[in-house]
């Protein structure tokens, strides 16, 4: 099956490559992937795969069943949404939606899903089970398209035992992958903060609450109360990105405003290092005699790969790459809505090299020069094939 899976996905590159040039060349934002969409569901319709459009607004899901279809269902996912950056690689295929660029690489996933849907499914007499296929909209916004897709349903007739999602890693050389059993990827917690005071002159604090010096205070303290009262051995991260507040040199404003992200790998610290924040922020204010809001909206939670999934399929890996490519990542303070896949369902979030020779491709994602050897295209469509049939057949 190895051979005739790499076999296929050698076949089908040039097509892959073209696939994956128009995706990227009309790049479209979160939750508004109508024409990705469309062009995913007509390669699916092209191909005799049966699927649904419209889930959670552009989202897909498609099912191929091979021999026994009732027997087991992997799931494989893709996400297809863009960001808001201006492309700057020079490339026949660069971005013709000024503005938008597939930066994350959520182009690739999408191909790589299609590529490996189309092997599945030449292939289907001779696996048994049922693949279930999601391409999501929306990964890179709150409130991630994956906790839309489950709501609406994606993890239920057939449920899946096992999901598997992919991701480009510019770390990584191409013709490598990479795995981590556990907790990989962190929650990720947006913080938004008001310190409202009252303002005056700034010769004359006492007759003003200064806003600003709280403000200070707030930050300073707020890092003492992540290190003092979380867990040492659970990672976690509190970045305020932005302060906003004041006019001039001789004015104390009458409001601040902290913007920020709290990330973490635990779900039950999570949640009361939320408490913590909310409360010493409120409290900290009101000792000053000044008021807090505090808003943390909770987004996306830890990403934990099953241990027991994420060890067969890094051995699985092994057979299929050869086993010096197979290799272990560190944890990753980032976010990643597959996270939300993972609380339902066994799951397994991998990387693909994508660099060349650690020299070329070496921008990272989120960046305007971010792109990818495209050789990196068969392993992806391979190794999601590759997993999806060794799932099928896996016991428990
Ligand atoms: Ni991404």
């Amino acid at each position: 099956m190895i051979e005739r899976i790499k076999q296929k996905a050698e076949q089908y590159y040039p097509e892959i490559q073209a696939i994956r040039h128009h995706i990227h060349a009309h790049p479209e934002l979160s939750f508004q992937e109508q024409q990705t969409a469309a062009f995913i569901s007509g390669k699916l319709g092209e191909w005799g795969i049966e699927h649904t459009t419209g889930i959670a607004g552009t989202g897909i899901v498609g099912l191929i069943k091979g021999k026994n279809p009732g027997s087991r269902c992997v799931a494989l996912r893709a996400d297809m949404d863009a960001l808001p950056i201006q492309e700057a690689n020079d490339v026949p295929y660069r971005s013709q939606n000024d503005g938008v660029m597939h930066a994350c690489g959520h182009d690739v996933h999408s191909t790589c899903l299609l590529g490996a849907a189309r092997i599945l499914n030449d292939l289907r007499d001779e696996w048994e089970g049922t693949v279930k296929l999601i391409f999501q909209p929306g990964e890179e916004k709150h409130p991630g398209g994956a906790s839309l897709m489950i709501a609406a349903g994606v993890l239920e007739n057939p449920k899946p035992d096992a999901i598997f999602g992919l991701h480009v890693y510019p770390h990584l050389p191409t013709g490598t992958t990479g795995f981590r059993a556990g907790q990989y990827m962190a929650s990720a917690d947006e913080i938004y903060i008001t310190i409202e005071g009252r303002g005056g002159h700034a010769a004359l604090p006492h007759q003003t609450v200064d806003p600003i010096a709280i403000a200070a205070q707030v930050i300073t303290g707020l890092q003492q109360v992540i290190s003092r009262k979380g867990n040492p051995l659970i990672p976690s991260v509190l970045t305020f990105g932005k302060i906003a507040g004041g006019f001039a040199t001789n004015v104390i404003p009458d409001s601040v405003e902290l913007l920020g992200t709290f990330r973490t790998m635990d779900e039950t610290w999570r949640y009361e290092a939320h408490k913590w924040i909310k409360d010493f922020t409120e409290q900290t204010c009101a000792a000053y005699g000044a008021k807090a809001i505090v808003d943390i909206p909770v987004g996306y939670p830890s990403l934990f790969n099953d241990p027991a999934l994420t060890t067969k399929a890094e051995a699985w890996a092994r057979e299929y790459m050869g086993a010096d490519n197979v290799r272990t990542l560190d944890r990753r303070m980032a976010g990643e809505d597959f996270s939300f896949y993972t609380h339902h369902v066994p799951g397994c979030f991998f990387r693909i090299g994508t660099n060349t020779d650690d020299k070329e491709f070496l921008a990272p994602v989120h960046n305007a020069h971010f792109n990818i050897n495209e050789e990196s295209l068969k392993v992806g469509v391979g190794m999601m094939a590759w997993m999806a049939v060794n799932a099928m057949v896996a016991s428990e």
